[in-house]
């Protein structure tokens, strides 16, 4: 499927997003996605001597347990300043700033490759799959993850429906949703990996529990994330008190932890 002006639109909006976070991001809603890193890690079978690719790292949290698996790693993220966060944090690594698709690698280098939480946040998921599977070595495992249906993820959709009780419409100028929402089910996510030429395809669903105070978790939220907070910041101070005010409601039933879920997705270069 052709690249649409909305979803050039979409890549500009995160990439305006992502270069304001690389300072607030690791401590907050990264220590969330960090709760299903070690699967992640599992799933792709790294382990010493291992060559992995990690996409989309961010701060470098999962590139960093992979180096302690003893592998040799490489992490890139479009945004050069949370490039420069892994870079700092993870000496044992080469970092580089890098888009997908769009990789500065050769084919067949990688034994391993892992995106975690990164392919909803790309404005052409076929492109990108297609440009990870090319920078494996024949037998190469790939790993995806994305984020469930908000019902299961409820760590986000505690915030949508937050939006939708204050009657809060979308504010103008945030893209109605993500390219890859056209993949966001288990069934046309295999199908994505397949269609880049992936066999032994899989895809599981994961969950964990994210035990943070939901005073905290409304600000790593508005602090870590692009699309879900731009639903909230930037609104005149009484409309974002009314969605506050209805997140506390319902975060309230959440206060030994809130459910996180995601979809993890593997396949293997033929
Ligand atoms: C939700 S964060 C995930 C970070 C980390 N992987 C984790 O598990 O916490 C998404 C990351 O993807 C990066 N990103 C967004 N679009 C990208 C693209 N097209 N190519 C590579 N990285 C991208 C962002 O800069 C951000 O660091």
């Amino acid at each position: 499927m052709a690249v649409t002006a909305d979803d050039e639109e979409f890549a500009a909006f995160e990439r305006r997003g992502w270069a304001r976070r690389s300072a607030t991001y690791h401590d907050g809603f990264g220590a969330m996605t960090a709760g299903l890193h070690e699967a992640l890690l599992d799933a792709a079978a790294v382990g010493a001597g291992i060559r992995l690719l990690e996409v989309g790292c961010g701060t470098g949290r999962l590139a960093a347990r992979a180096l302690a698996r003893g592998a040799r790693v490489v992490a890139t993220d479009a945004d050069r300043r949370m490039a420069g966060a892994a870079a700092a944090a993870l000496p044992g690594a080469l970092v580089r700033t890098a888009r997908l698709p769009g990789l500065p690698f050769a084919g067949a280098e990688f034994d391993a490759a892992i995106g975690a939480f990164v392919i909803n946040h790309v404005p052409d998921p076929p492109a990108a799959v297609a440009d990870l599977g090319r920078v494996l070595r024949p037998g190469g495992r790939l790993v995806l993850s994305c984020w469930d249906t908000a019902e299961r993820n409820r760590a986000q959709g505690v915030f949508f429906d937050a939006v939708a009780e204050a009657g809060a419409a979308r504010p103008p100028g945030v893209p109605a949703g993500s390219p890859f929402a056209r993949y966001a089910g288990p069934e046309a996510l295999a199908g994505l990996l397949r269609a880049a030429g992936l066999a032994e395809v899989r895809v599981e669903r994961a969950g964990w529990t994210h035990r943070v105070d939901a005073d905290r978790w409304w600000q790593d939220v508005l602090d870590g994330t692009v699309l879900t907070a731009a639903l909230i910041e930037g609104r005149p101070p009484q409309e974002v008190e009314r969605i506050r005010a209805a997140y506390g409601r319902l975060a309230a039933r959440y206060r030994d932890g809130f459910p996180a879920a995601a979809l993890v997705a593997v396949g293997t270069r033929v």
